[in-house]
């Protein structure tokens, strides 16, 4: 009994129960998505900008949002969004970033956080990514929501 119990406690069981203890209802892929057949421009929209915030503690140790924060490991991020990627001023970006082309939109940036180096091989961000496309919603509307998107 107690060794089939323990067995809840594996990582991906444990994963669940974390995004499941975060604050508010824990959200659903609308009918007819999946995880590899979805619209992000939708999952943003539906995604709440609190959960994004619990997200956020993947981030924050290299990222400031606010307007004028300092650069950390990573760029501050205030008015990114929208933006061609690697403007922030004062930061020293990779090549990689610089000459990615990217502009920052849902698509661009649920690719990036998926997988950091799979979109822009190269790049300075050591980030293994999130898996979970309801999880990148929810930053991305924290995101914008914090760095004066809209
Ligand atoms: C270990 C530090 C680190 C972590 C953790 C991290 N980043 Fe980054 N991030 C960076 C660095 C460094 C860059 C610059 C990459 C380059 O120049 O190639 C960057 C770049 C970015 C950019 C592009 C900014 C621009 O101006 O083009 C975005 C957006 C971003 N990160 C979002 C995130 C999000 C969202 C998370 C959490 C899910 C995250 N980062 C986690 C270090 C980090």
């Amino acid at each position: 009994m107690l060794k089939g119990k323990r067995s809840i406690f594996s990582v991906p069981a444990l994963a669940l129960l974390v995004s499941a203890c975060s604050p508010g209802e824990p959200p659903q892929m609308p009918a007819g998505m999946d995880v590899d057949d979805y619209d992000i421009d939708a999952l943003v929209a539906a995604a709440d900008p609190n959960r994004g915030r619990t997200q956020f503690i993947l981030c924050q140790s290299c990222h400031s949002l606010s307007e004028g924060g300092p650069h950390k490991v990573g760029p501050n991020l205030w008015g990114f969004f929208g933006n061609q990627a690697a403007q922030a001023p004062g930061f020293n970006f990779s090549n990689a970033l610089r000459e990615s082309g990217i502009v920052w939109t849902n698509e661009t940036l649920d690719a990036f956080i998926e997988r950091p180096s799979d979109l822009v091989p190269g790049n300075s961000m050591v980030f293994v990514g999130i898996r979970n496309p309801l999880d990148r919603a929810a930053i991305i509307a924290y995101l914008k929501q914090e760095t004066g998107a809209e």
